[in-house]
């Protein structure tokens, strides 16, 4: 059971996980896996101060310390059983010791209203179909909504599931713009009918379509529903006639990567004001269709489509991920102290269907504060969770990254990738040009 170590760990363990400790043992579930795990005494014993704060020799000693067991003998244990958690993904090390950083108000909160929805999209991150987690309801909403208007001036995105099939949708909408938010829609765009579409212009909001393909062959196959497209092109029908600003996001995969031109194009016949590629992410249900992730060296090609896309396309083409390594890079001239990560803690973060708070919704399941719990601005200034992603720096990234010279545009690029692979702190799996994807 205990692996042959092929190199010591060091620096401060951070746990991440939802857990129960009963009897000793501690039940985990990795969500970035789906696996449950047991942990037996030992390994319940050091989880309880992987927190960030403690490092493995400070570990050592307190342990030696309580049982009376030699600092030697415990250490070489201790490297075992970190080793193993560790390899598979539940912990998380960092060089330095986890520090409250200071932080500006948010600039953007991500809101899944509900994980209800008419589709079952093979990718979906959070899984959206049944309503399976305990909601926030329209009252606790409501507070959310007032809870968010003291953080500052903030753009909401909602989101879902598919955020339309809430009833109380325009309730919770309406009462956001009363309270000044910039208000955003991420919709499959199947229910919007004519009413809908009114409602969402007279709150001003702008709109994200998906449509993951330019046919129904394509779209419909990865959207796990015959005749999502058409439904869909109807909906944005509503949208035109009312002139509200739209983008079409196109989740780019196995599936439909030759399709994208095709798909630019429609966005552009369909009156879109942009066109945003989305990396697949392997999470939720997307884990159990991960043959639809791109390679990384498909991922090179879909970058230089973009770049070719970009030239004719009569729209803007958002950037692709990692089309600055198509270019020079600004050198490998990197301090160890250089921020790391992507904007989730430090402009921006997300909020699920049961009230869970988190820096993006892609971690949706580790563990994290809830709304029910404690106030959103005191979990925005002092979650750990949050913090420990504002206080990553380059050190704490294991591998070829530390030489490359695209870090200081690519800062690791987005940690759920990562974290969808139980390889959090590595180079990113999608780039192309780390030794370790090669
Ligand atoms: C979760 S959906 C909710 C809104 C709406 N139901 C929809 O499909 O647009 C929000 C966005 O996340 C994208 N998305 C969901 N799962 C994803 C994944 N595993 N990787 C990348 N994007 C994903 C969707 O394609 C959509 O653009
Ligand atoms: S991606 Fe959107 S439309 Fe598809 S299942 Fe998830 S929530 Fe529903
Ligand atoms: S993931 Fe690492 S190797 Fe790849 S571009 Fe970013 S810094 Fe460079």
């Amino acid at each position: 059971m205990i692996q042959v170590m092929a190199e010591r760990l060091e620096g401060y363990p951070f746990f991440p996980m939802k857990s129960d400790f009963e009897d000793g043992f501690t039940k985990v579930f990795n969500p970035s896996d789906g696996k449950n795990y047991t942990l037996n005494k030992s390994a319940s014993g050091i989880l309880h101060y992987c927190d960030g704060l403690h490092s493995i020799s400070e570990i050592r000693d307190r342990i030696s310390k309580a049982t009376g067991i030699e600092a030697d003998e415990v250490y070489h244990k201790l490297q075992s059983i970190l080793t193993e958690i560790y390899d598979k993904g539940l912990i998380w090390i960092k060089e330095d010791r986890l520090e409250k950083q200071p932080v500006s108000p948010p600039i953007t909160c991500y809101w899944d209203l509900s994980t209800l929805c008419n589709l079952s999209c093979k990718h979906c991150a959070v899984e959206g179909g049944d309503v399976k987690t305990d909601e926030l309801d329209t009252k606790e909403c409501l507070n959310v909504v007032n809870q968010l208007a003291s953080l500052g001036e903030l753009s909401l995105v909602l989101s879902g599931g598919e955020p339309l099939l809430r009833k109380d949708f325009f309730e919770i909408a309406r009462y956001a713009k009363f309270r000044g938010m910039d208000l955003q829609l991420a919709t499959n765009a199947t229910v919007l009918d004519a009413r809908k579409a009114r409602e969402i212009k007279r709150l001003d909001m702008s709109v994200q379509v998906s449509l993951d393909g330019s046919n129904p062959e394509i779209h419909d196959a990865f959207r796990g529903k015959k005749g999502a497209f058409k439904a869909a092109l109807r909906g944005i029908s509503f949208l035109r006639k009312e002139r509200v600003p739209f983008t079409i996001g196109f989740v780019v995969n196995k599936s439909n990567m030759h399709d994208m031109e095709a798909a630019a194009q429609l966005a552009v016949q369909l009156g879109a004001e942009n066109f945003r590629v989305i990396s697949y992410v392997s999470y939720g249900r997307g884990k159990s269709f991960q043959e639809l992730e791109p390679t990384p060296q498909e991922f090179k090609w879909i970058a230089e489509k973009i770049v070719e896309m970009k030239k004719s396309l009569e729209i803007p083409v958002t950037e692709a991920e990692f089309e600055f390594c198509l270019k020079p890079g600004m050198g490998s001239d990197i301090t160890d102290d250089q921020h790391f990560g992507c904007g989730g803690a430090l402009g921006s973060f997300s909020i699920t269907a049961n009230g869970d708070v988190l820096p993006c919704s892609f971690f949706e399941g580790i563990r994290c504060e809830n709304v029910r719990e404690y106030p959103l601005a005191w979990i925005w200034e002092n979650s750990p969770l949050f913090n420990y992603f504002r206080d990553l720096k380059s050190k704490d990234i294991k591998g070829s990254c530390k030489n490359c010279q695209w870090f200081l545009q690519c800062n690791g690029s987005c940690p759920a990738a990562n974290f969808a692979y139980g390889k959090m702190l590595r180079p990113h799996v999608h780039c192309w040009i780390a030794e370790e994807n090669k």
